[in-house]
């Protein structure tokens, strides 16, 4: 279906196209489906100030180099949503640490969704950062969510715990969890989708994806 690319700031130019992409697939999903509208913005990009140097995007790009799927992660060490916006989440202390990134932001296009089951998409974004965690010495997740992510979570394998009260937030109820990542937990989703391989894109594959959109890119140039 397609591979998880891990972007960061060592590589961001090469990923530009497919950056752009996500912040137009974020934009059309949170403002036009979920209906975000605080954070809309007229040029129908979806980002905000934790889309900086310090992100992490683990995104789905298919052979092609289009964008389904993704997540971002932030370290905790940096300015992240719950330190900077929902620190009332976790009134014990906002978790830092340097194997403590925040995780946000996870879609998946309306096309690859599975109404009524859950979708091999998201599965296959869960297990990339399952993974990328585990071989980035990366052990806990904090997550500001909807309260619908401590059971779903659960159901996975993860251990989600409450960092703090329930508080509402424009029509939705949301809390600050943290969340375990370690094999276990990586196992116990690739059992729940039957995902049976790593899922993260190598450098290899990487190279093959974008050369193949460059020469795409050529030749639609050359047609013109
Ligand atoms: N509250 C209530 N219901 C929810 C929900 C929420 N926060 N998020 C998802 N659901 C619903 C889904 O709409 C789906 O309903 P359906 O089967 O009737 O269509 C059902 O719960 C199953 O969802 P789930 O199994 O969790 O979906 P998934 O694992 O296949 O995909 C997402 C999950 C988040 C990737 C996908 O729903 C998506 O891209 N949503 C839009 C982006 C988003 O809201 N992200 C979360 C906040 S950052």
């Amino acid at each position: 279906m397609f591979r998880v690319h891990v972007i960061d700031k060592f590589n961001k130019d090469r990923y530009a196209d497919q950056l752009e992409q996500q912040f137009r697939l974020r934009h059309d999903i949170y403002i036009g489906e979920r209906g975000w509208m605080d954070i809309a913005r007229a040029d129908g990009r979806e980002i905000d100030q934790f889309d900086n140097d310090d992100a992490i995007y683990l995104l789905g790009i298919t052979s092609a180099g289009e964008v389904v799927g993704g997540s971002r992660l932030v370290p905790s060490l940096k300015p992240h949503l719950m330190s900077e916006v929902f620190p009332n989440l976790a009134p014990g202390g906002v978790p830092r640490g340097k194997g403590i990134y925040e995780w946000t932001r996870i879609f998946v296009a309306p096309a690859l969704r599975t109404p009524s089951r859950p979708a091999l998409a998201a599965g296959l974004i869960y297990c990339g950062i399952q993974e990328y965690c585990v071989q980035s010495q990366i052990e806990n997740l904090s997550i500001v969510c909807e309260t619908y992510w401590i059971d779903r979570l659960a159901s996975l394998g993860w251990k989600p715990q409450l960092l703090g009260p329930v508080y509402s937030h424009q029509g939705s109820d949301i809390v600050g969890l943290i969340s375990d990542t370690n094999t276990s937990a990586l196992n116990a989703t690739r059992g729940f989708y039957g995902i049976g391989k790593p899922v993260l894109q190598d450098i290899a594959g990487e190279q093959a994806i974008l050369e193949h959109q460059h020469t795409e890119q050529k030749s639609a140039a050359a047609r013109r």
